[in-house]
Parts: C-alpha cells; structure tokens; sequence
C-alpha cells in the first residue's frame, strides 16, 4: 500500500473513532433529557462506529501497515431537541459517505485495488447508514412538537438490540 492510501485510511480509522464519540455524546444528551430508547440507540451506534474503526485498524495491520491512532475532537453534547440530534445524525452520515467516496477515489487513482475491495463494504453501509438515519428524521418531521408521538418514537428506538 502506498504512502497516500495508508494516511488517508488512518485519517478514516480517525474519523470513524470521531463518529463513536459523537454519539455517545449525543446518547449522554438524550439520557439527560429521559430519552432512554434514543440514548439506547446511540449507545449502540456508537458501538458500531467503534467496530467500523477496528474494521479498518485490522485491515491497516494485515497489509503490513502502521496505524496512527490520531487525536479525536470534543463533540458537541448541546442540541435543540431529541428530532435535532438525529437531524444531525443524518448531516453527519451523509458528511461520512462523502469522506468514504473521496477515499475509494483516491484508492481508485492509486491502483490500490485490495483497499478498493475493503471500501466495498463501507460504500455499502454508508447506504445503510443513511438510509435508516433518513427514515428517523422522516418520523421526527412528521410528528413535529407533538410530545406523545416524540415518546413512542423513544420507545420505537430503544426497540434497537444490536451494533449493525
Ligand atoms: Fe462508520
Ligand atoms: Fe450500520
């Protein structure tokens, strides 16, 4: 792998680590508002925020690489309303996917063709990703202010069970 490619994985090992961290932060607002179910889908997400990093730390070390653990930013841990956290949920996977794109690029124009294949897999959660952020805000849009609709989407997200 050449010198480019591993920098930029070890800046999306960064950025996945990054987005761990924002959600947690975002669960810790949610628990503090009693949002139990959102800060329980939170909490799961950022698990698997955690597991995209490792994804990545592994591959890195199976082609020989050196990974560089980088300094990760405070998060923000204020937001409006339990319907802004997912707005920006939604703002940040959709930030994720272009970093994502900018990667298998870069690895496209290098001929790193083992990277591109491990990209594969992110290109497709991305898809995923975005897609059930989408259908989270979609409901939180919809129910607007109304604060018995807002409590059974909290129940509705706490429903989560797994980090996938
Ligand atoms: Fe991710
Ligand atoms: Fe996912």
């Amino acid at each position: 792998m050449n010198a480019k490619v591993f920098t930029a994985i070890n800046d999306q090992i960064n950025s996945e680590f990054q987005s761990s961290y924002t959600y947690l932060a975002m669960a810790g607002f949610c628990d503090r508002q009693k949002f139990y179910g959102a800060s329980k889908w939170l909490r799961l997400q950022s698990e698997e925020e955690r597991q995209h990093g490792l994804k990545l730390f592994d591959f890195v070390l199976a082609r020989d690489g050196v990974v560089e653990l980088k300094a990760i930013a405070q998060p923000s841990a204020n937001f409006e309303s339990l319907a802004a956290v997912f707005e920006q949920a939604l703002a940040h996977e959709q930030a994720v996917t272009g970093q994502i794109n900018g990667l298998y690029e870069l690895c496209f124009a290098e001929k790193a063709f083992a990277e591109m294949t491990e990209l594969h897999w992110f290109l497709t959660e991305q898809v995923e990703e975005e897609k059930t952020a989408r259908e989270i805000v979609a409901k939180f849009r919809m129910v607007k202010g109304d604060a018995a609709a807002i409590l059974d989407m909290d129940r509705e997200l706490g429903s989560r069970t797994t980090a996938r």
